[in-house]
């Protein structure tokens, strides 16, 4: 299949809620108890069974040799994989039951139906040689044992990956070397130049941003105390959302939506629900289940009954258009897709009403010697993707300049824009709170760690701790603090 169709069915696969594997782990335990494994092998031998025909076969492979393993290897890894990010995105929980199974062997069998079974397969094969590849590459030979466990890159996997290694060995991507009586695995030649063609496959098919986006969404959900830790982090954020709130022009009476709420730190602790009053209306979003959740019990816990908190994004809002008097977002812009957030939010806004939102700005972090220090590992990474820039500018999430989130606004049509620049404060207290807040929490840099395997993921995250105790010990807590800039920017729609 050409590479422009491929792009297409992974595009829809995607679209769809279907997950290959499961990156969004972050621990290596075992995804399901012993009858639910009985259960996803049963449905795989037989989803084989049914589709693998030989038809298909000669369709998807030709005369390109496979193993008998591996159509029912996929089958299984895409319905734990898809089982377990509805356990996440919907039940905010690790664990897998078994209707998150019905409701992914349901989409699979719906993509079998409109794509055929060889397509699945091309997809398993895309997606589980990048991750193979990104290994081989990242450490430039692994033991042929550490591959075939998957314990450096996809330590989910309960069964062998010899089945990979042979059909990367036979398609001449990768080689079996032999030092000091071990043997290991490498990349070829040409196994380095697919690995890049596959980058751009999956870069191209957003494939690659979708996995940051939900890393950092699965980060939220299973961030359990971010208000203690968020203001331990940021001593002067409470103080900023409330400037922001009455900077933002929210009144009394107005039926406003929060984009990306959390758990409640702007909505309740900060007064948005206050302000809008009883008289009013607060419709509060957040992708996150976890955060989700959070935010409703603070509801119930505050009887709050004009507010209204549900699962969504910014960029597809389940809302009637010209239904609400003002949107307003803290902290949250740079976590979405932003030209596409900016015209939902237009679309759902009335004539005259606005878009008011507080976000951090992209920094140089050589400006600060502790930060630059401290984000050594992660920077290093991102130094070798992007190249050693002379202003040592590596982009944190998705952070824009004012001038680029400006630009967005006003190519989406928002009227009569104003803003202001603001300083957050940071505090770089310990290293558990920054390892916690900063990287497992709102995911600073996820861009680079998501793009290395696993191990090496965890090990950098390790590394800023082990560097976060010696710099505890250098510097002062006076000089482990420091200013980053923040945006409040708003727009009107016009009437
Ligand atoms: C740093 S928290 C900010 C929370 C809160 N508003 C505050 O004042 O601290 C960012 C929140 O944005 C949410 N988020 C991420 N992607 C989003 C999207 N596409 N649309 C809306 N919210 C999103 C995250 O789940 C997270 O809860």
């Amino acid at each position: 299949m050409a590479n422009k169709d491929i792009k297409r069915v992974l595009v829809d696969f995607l679209q769809r809620g279907l997950v290959i594997s499961p990156w969004l782990m972050m621990n290596s335990e075992s995804r399901f108890d012993v009858d639910l494994f009985t259960l996803v092998d049963q449905i795989a031998s037989n989803t084989v069974d049914l589709n693998w025909t030989e038809e298909e076969k000669i369709e998807a492979f030709g005369a390109f040799p496979l193993s008998e393993r591996v159509p029912k290897t996929a089958v299984y890894e895409i319905i734990a994989s898809t089982a377990l990010s509805i356990a996440h995105y919907k039940f905010a929980d690790f664990d897998i039951y078994h209707e998150q199974i019905l409701e992914a062997v349901g989409l699979l069998n719906q993509f079998i139906a409109d794509y055929g079974f060889g397509n699945v397969l091309k997809l398993y094969g895309l997606v589980t040689s990048f991750e193979n590849a990104q290994v081989l590459h990242y450490y430039g030979k692994i033991p042929e044992k550490t591959f075939n466990l998957g314990s450096w890159h996809r330590p989910w996997v309960d069964y062998s990956l010899s089945d990979e290694l042979f059909w990367g060995i036979f398609s001449g991507n990768y080689q079996i070397e032999i030092h000091d009586s071990t043997r290991f695995v490498s990349l070829t030649d040409r196994g380095e130049r697919v690995y890049l063609e596959d980058i751009n496959i999956l870069n191209e098919c957003g494939y690659l941003t979708r996995r940051v986006r939900q890393l950092q969404i699965h980060n939220f959900t299973f961030y359990q105390n971010y208000t203690e830790v968020a203001n331990e982090f940021w001593p002067n954020m409470t103080q900023l959302r409330k400037d922001f709130l009455t900077w933002s022009g929210v009144h009394p009476g107005m039926r406003v939506l929060e984009l990306g709420c959390a758990n409640g730190l702007f909505t309740f602790d900060a007064g948005l629900a206050e302000l809008v009053g009883e008289k009013g209306q607060v419709v509060a979003i957040d992708p996150s289940m976890g955060m989700v959740y959070r935010a409703n019990k603070r509801q119930d816990e505050l009887g709050a009954h004009w507010v209204t908190i549900i699962q969504a994004a910014a960029e597809h809002l389940p809302f009637e258009s010209d239904s609400f008097d003002a949107v307003v977002a803290f902290n949250s812009l740079h976590f979405m897709d932003l030209p596409q957030a900016l015209q939902e939010v237009m679309r759902v806004i009335r004539p005259e009403g606005f878009f008011a939102t507080a976000h951090p700005l992209k920094f140089n972090m050589a400006e600060n010697k502790l930060v630059q220090e401290w984000m050594e590992p992660i920077t290093r990474l991102a130094k070798s993707r992007i190249g050693n820039n002379s202003k040592n500018q590596v982009p944190i999430d998705n952070q824009k300049s004012p001038e680029e989130i400006l630009a967005d606004f006003v190519s989406a049509g928002y009227l009569h824009i104003k803003q202001l620049l603001p300083k957050a404060v940071n505090f770089f207290k310990d290293p558990e709170t920054v390892v916690k807040h900063v990287i497992r929490g709102v995911g600073w840099m996820q861009e680079e760690l998501s793009m290395v395997p696993w191990k090496a993921r965890e090990d950098i995250i390790n590394e800023v701790f082990e560097l976060g105790k010696t710099l505890c010990k250098k510097y002062s807590p006076e000089e482990r603090i420091f200013l980053s800039p923040l945006q409040m920017i708003k727009g009107t729609k016009s009437c």
